[in-house]
């Protein structure tokens, strides 16, 4: 067996053997004495087989630090020397890797070690689970649950300084990684008789010296309590002042900080140390006695502060308290009639009360701590459950909650006997293995005597709280007399067995149990069974304002009408009892059996008998003999191939044939010897678990090289891929880098190649300029030297003619240069391009004549320009023009000044005038008017003007009524010979007509005499229109004298200035015979101009 390294020096030197199966020979003492020798060393663990035997050792061992529990980590559980731990480790594994939930026993009568060796496993889990913020709280809320549970429900008895008062039971649930999650807490029956009474030595439970101990002076205050113990009845009675073992003002702060790290708000707390405060105020009410005037008996409280206290504390009124503990309320034929208690019945009123208050506050604890340790997650969850429950008790006087405890010990030897002992005797027949049987106790029948319905005595004790009638404990006795007798574990004084049994006194019965004879006071059984309060304290308790109470007596709500009774102590604790076992039994179980070395609570003492006796009634020397005898494991076939099929080649990977053919080969490969193992029918045995062991190694091995081959397989796979993408990605980078560094040269040699080109060509050109230059430059020097020789050559043959011919050639010469400036000279002094202008620039003499030609040539080239810019309506204007000026330049005064005026033609604007329109329309071809003015027309008999409208068309002269536009006389333009006017600045005009043989009637009076305002331009048009229709011009006649015909007679017009009258036309004219004198009127002297 391997031994421990380094830290576990202390078990180095292994005394004795540590699994008791190897002990040689098997007998009782040598197993007592191997546990002496390895408890004087130290060496408190020993195994028998896998079921750890615990001796308390009452002292401090090195055995569980940090270092030994890495040392037990995931180690075989035979690797190392016996430990909790290991049993925890192997039971943690197979939860976490083969998800078999687990429960951990730990059995052994009251201060064998059981709570300590629960803490120890609870210490391992948390210390080898995982790791994490998450998980380290759900830990540290777990491991703190226990000393606050501890507080409240342990005590100091006799056997145990910190007993445990109720059972406890802990389901720890894992993940699937096997880290805690969280936890299901259950509780049994808490020896809640304590709170009121405890034996001598005895204390109440921790919970109320930890908090007047431990608590500050202000939270005492609050409270209403002081320091001392002493003050308080309910304390009184036990053990006063310290227990060597214990520091209540430390264990306080420990209880403060796990209440905290659980999650209890400071109300919580506060509550609950209200109802503490609270009971041991109502432990102090004293009752005096007072006679009823009916004869009665009742009872008045001694005590009003205390119950003023309590009172307060739990948020009720003194006086509804008072009435609550003095009086009860009873039906009497229907009535409901309030009667008085006696002082007894007030004393038992008060402690019902308070046991009551402390039990239930103690179950309100315990489903708050699991309400904080609950699951939250819905995920699959592996448990492994921890049971420690009160230990096989027997003290001095035993009562029902002995009974109880002792009852649920039986249950659990049953367990033990029913799984180690029974169950696996009877498989190795059922399997076939060769087997001799070995005897055992077996407590069942005890177990019947108890609990059996009907018959058992919870089932009397039951009957006989429920009767009719006078039931007390001592009919109950009676009843169990009756229905016993013959039972060989059951005893009483009043079965004709016992009746010299000087041990057994009356009021008592003894049971044989397996761990021992207890006797027990029937005293208080049935009250305690019915555990009933009265329903007023109920109701009493249910009114309190205190937040919890509410909670805690439900039973007191009013509106709850339902008077079930509630099922009793007993029966209840036998429900939750089976209902543990069979939890039990689903889990795969270990074990751990405890046992106390002396009575006295100290090291180092071995107490020989006690050791033997506990021995004796845990079966352990059975359970070493059915462990030698037998085979430490088994397992299904398949499973078994299942699990170990690596270590042999044949049955890897996979076995064809029938399973246990391939266990067989399995075995054989692996060398086992045959003694070794046993075939069952369906499983395979093993008899020692080091050959399991050995091939769980093995297996382990092989797993590693398993595992190998997969990380091989694997990394290869990995390797591989990262390979194959590596080269992708090399074959992609170098094919860019390539392309790139290709890309890079080609541009470096294409701006080589470039400018070596550049060079070359450069190179090529300037060679040919210079070739060229040099070429052009030989032409040019060649020509030079042509040149100077042809200019020499020339000279020298006409040197001897040089003066002969030279002159007339430097003549010639210069008057080419002379005429060509004299007419550039004259480009650019050209004069305007008026053709009124007269200027003309200066010229050298020798180019007059050229210069008069040119000017000529100059002004009719400037007068055709300016010419052709008129229009033909322009120019027959101009014509007009001309004409008047032909006509009377120089001739008639007055001239110049009409030479600027346009001749405007129709004065009268005759064709706006609809009159004119309505006639023209009769005289198409007048339809053209050049002249229309009003004129004076010269009577030609008498010479007094009339005035008329002249109208001349391009083809008539038309006289008309200027008035009612009657058309007087219209000649033809041809018809007028001739015109005349004298050359005086008056306007008279003569028409001359042609005289027509055939008497024409407008020609026959002879000529016309008009004074017009626009004589000269009258005459001009008219002689243009007679020269277009006849290409002759009339004949205008400009005379100082004219001459008219007047029909056959001829008369001489004379004309003189001097008139004055401001006549019509400025005109006056006198008829005489054959003249006629025309006075006009002479406007101031005028120069006349020619145009
Ligand atoms: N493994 C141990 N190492 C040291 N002392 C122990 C050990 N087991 C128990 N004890 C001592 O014995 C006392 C009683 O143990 P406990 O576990 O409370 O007994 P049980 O729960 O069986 O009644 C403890 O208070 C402690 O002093
Ligand atoms: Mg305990």
């Amino acid at each position: 067996m391997a031994l421990h390294q380094g830290s576990l020096a202390i078990l180095e030197n292994n005394v004795g053997v540590s699994d008791a199966v190897l002990l040689d020979p098997v007998s009782e003492d040598a197993f007592i004495e191997n546990l002496r020798l390895r408890y004087q060393h130290n060496q408190i663990y020993t195994y028998i087989g896998t079921v750890v035997v615990s001796v308390n050792p009452y002292k401090t061992t090195p055995l569980y630090t940090p270092n030994i529990i890495e040392e037990y980590r995931s180690r075989n559980i035979y690797e190392l020397p016996p430990h909790i731990y290991a049993i925890t480790d192997e039971a943690y594994r197979s939860m976490r890797d083969r998800h078999l939930d687990q429960c951990i026993i730990i059995s052994g009568e009251s201060g064998a070690g059981k709570t300590e060796a629960s803490k120890v496993i609870m210490q391992y889990v948390a210390e080898v689970s995982g790791k994490g913020e998450n998980i380290d709280t759900v830990k540290e809320q777990l491991l703190q649950s226990n000393p606050v549970l501890e507080a409240f429900g342990n005590a100091k008895t006799n056997k145990n300084d910190n007993s445990s008062r109720f059972g406890k039971y802990m389901d720890i649930e894992f993940d699937f990684k096997g880290d805690p999650i969280g936890g299901v807490i259950t509780n049994y029956l808490l020896e809640k008789s304590r709170v009121a009474a405890q034996m001598p030595g005895e204390r109440n439970f921790h919970i109320f010296y930890q908090l007047l101990q431990g608590a500050k002076l202000s939270t005492l205050d609050s409270l209403k309590l002081t320091r001392e113990i002493n003050d308080y009845n309910f304390l009184k009675g036990g053990v006063l002042g310290d227990v060597a073992t214990m520091n209540d003002q430390e264990n306080y702060d420990t209880v403060m900080h796990g209440m905290e790290v659980i999650g209890f708000t400071s109300g919580e707390v506060t509550s609950l140390f209200q109802l503490i405060a609270s009971i041991l105020k109502l432990g102090n009410i004293d009752f005096s006695h007072r006679s009823n005037d009916d004869g009665t008996d009742g009872c008045d409280l001694s005590n009003t502060a205390a119950l003023d206290d309590a009172a307060e504390l739990l948020g009720c009124s003194s006086e509804n308290l008072t009435l609550a503990l003095t009086q009860r309320t009873v039906e009497v034929r229907g009535e409901r009639v309030k009667r008085d208690l006696s002082v007894n019945d007030g004393l038992y009123a008060r402690d019902a009360l308070c046991k009551a208050l402390y039990s239930r506050m103690f179950s309100w604890l315990v489903a708050r701590i699991n309400d904080s340790i609950k699951v939250t997650s819905g995920s699959r969850t592996e448990v492994m459950g921890v049971l420690d429950i009160y230990g096989f008790e027997v003290f001095e006087q035993n009562s029902f909650e002995q009974f109880i405890i002792n009852y649920c010990n039986e249950k659990l030897q049953q367990i033990f006997i029913e799984l180690t002992l029974k169950e696996e005797q009877e498989e190795y027949i059922k399997e076939g293995i060769e087997w001799i049987h070995i005897e055992y106790f077996n407590n069942a029948v005890i177990c019947d005597l108890i609990e059996k319905s009907n018959i058992g005595i919870l089932a009397l004790l039951d009957e006989e709280c429920l009767r009719p009638g006078n039931a007390t404990d001592l009919t109950f006795l009676e009843k169990l007399n009756q229905a016993c007798q013959s039972h060989p574990h059951y005893e009483s004084k009043a079965l004709k067995k016992c009746q010299n049994d000087k041990t057994l006194s009356h009021g008592t019965f003894r049971l044989k149990h397996y761990a021992g004879n207890v006797t027990y006071k029937v005293d208080g059984f049935l009250d305690k069974n019915n555990d009933l309060l009265f329903r007023h304290l109920s109701q009493a308790m249910y009114q309190c304002k205190h937040c919890l109470m509410k909670g805690l007596f439900p039973e007191g709500n009013p509106s709850q009408k339902s008077l079930k009774r509630p099922a009793t102590a007993g029966s209840q604790f036998k429900i939750s009892v089976t209902e543990l076992m069979k939890n039990l039994l689903s889990k795969n179980p270990n074990y751990i059996r405890c046992i106390k070395p002396n009575n006295v609570k100290a090291a180092d003492n071995f107490d020989e008998s006690l050791v033997r006796f506990q021995v004796r009634y845990l079966g352990l020397m059975e359970n070493v003999r059915v462990k030698r005898a037998g085979y430490a494991f088994r397992q299904l076939y398949l499973q078994f191939l299942y699990r170990y099929k690596m270590l042999a080649g044949p049955t890897w990977p996979r076995w064809a044939g029938k399973p246990q053919e391939g266990v067989k080969i399995l075995m054989q490969v692996q060398g086992v010897p045959e003694d070794e193992y046993a075939f069952g029918k369906t499983k395979l045995f093993i008899r020692n678990p080091k050959t399991l062991f050995d091939m769980e190694e093995k297996r382990r091995q092989h797993m590693h090289v398993l595992a190998t081959k997969i990380q091989c397989v694997y990394k290869g796979w990995k390797q591989r891929t990262l390979y194959l993408l590596m080269k992708r990605s090399q074959v992609i980078i170098s094919a860019r880098f390539r392309g790139y560094w290709g890309q890079k040269v080609y541009k470096k040699t294409k701006a080589a190649t470039l400018i070596l080109q550049c060079f070359a060509r450069g190179w090529k050109a300037r060679a040919l300029l210079r070739k060229l230059k040099r070429e052009k430059l030989e032409i040019e020097s060649a020509n030079v030297i042509r040149k100077f020789y042809l200019g020499w050559k020339v000279r020298k043959e006409y040197q001897p003619r040089f003066r002969k011919i030279a002159g007339p050639k430097i003549s010639r010469f210069f008057v080419i240069v002379l005429r060509k400036k004299f007419l550039l000279d004259l480009k650019r002094n050209l004069p305007s391009r008026s053709p009124i202008s007269t200027e003309w620039p200066e010229c050298p003499k020798r180019f007059l004549g050229a210069s008069d030609q040119l000017r000529v040539m100059y002004h009719a080239w400037r007068c055709r320009k300016y010419r052709r810019k008129f229009s033909e309506a322009e120019k027959y204007k101009m014509k007009e023009k001309l004409m008047a000026s032909e006509l009377f330049k120089d001739k008639k005064e007055g001239y110049a000044k009409t030479v600027p005026m346009p001749f405007k033609g129709d004065y009268q604007d005759l064709l706006a005038n609809p009159k004119w329109k309505k006639l023209q329309s009769q005289m198409p071809q007048d339809s053209h008017v050049v002249f229309a003015d009003v004129v004076q027309k010269i009577h030609r008999a008498n010479g007094k003007a009339v005035e008329q409208l002249l109208v001349m068309s391009t083809q008539n002269l038309i006289l008309v009524e200027h008035h009612s536009m009657m058309i007087k006389y219209r000649i033809h333009i041809t018809d007028i010979s001739a015109m005349s006017v004298s050359p005086n600045p008056d306007k008279v005009i003569v028409f001359h007509l042609q005289k027509h043989d055939n008497g024409d009637g407008s020609c026959k009076k002879g000529d016309f005499v008009f004074v017009c305002e626009h004589t000269i331009e009258l005459v001009a048009k008219a002689c243009l229109l007679i020269q277009n229709l006849k290409d002759t011009l009339p004949e205008v006649h400009i005379a100082p004298m004219l001459k008219a015909h007047f029909g056959k007679s001829e008369v001489q017009l004379s004309f003189k200035n001097g008139l004055t009258e401001n006549i019509p036309g400025g005109v006056k004219v006198v008829r005489k015979k054959h003249t006629m004198d025309v006075l006009y009127n002479s406007p101031s002297q005028q120069t006349s101009s020619g145009s």
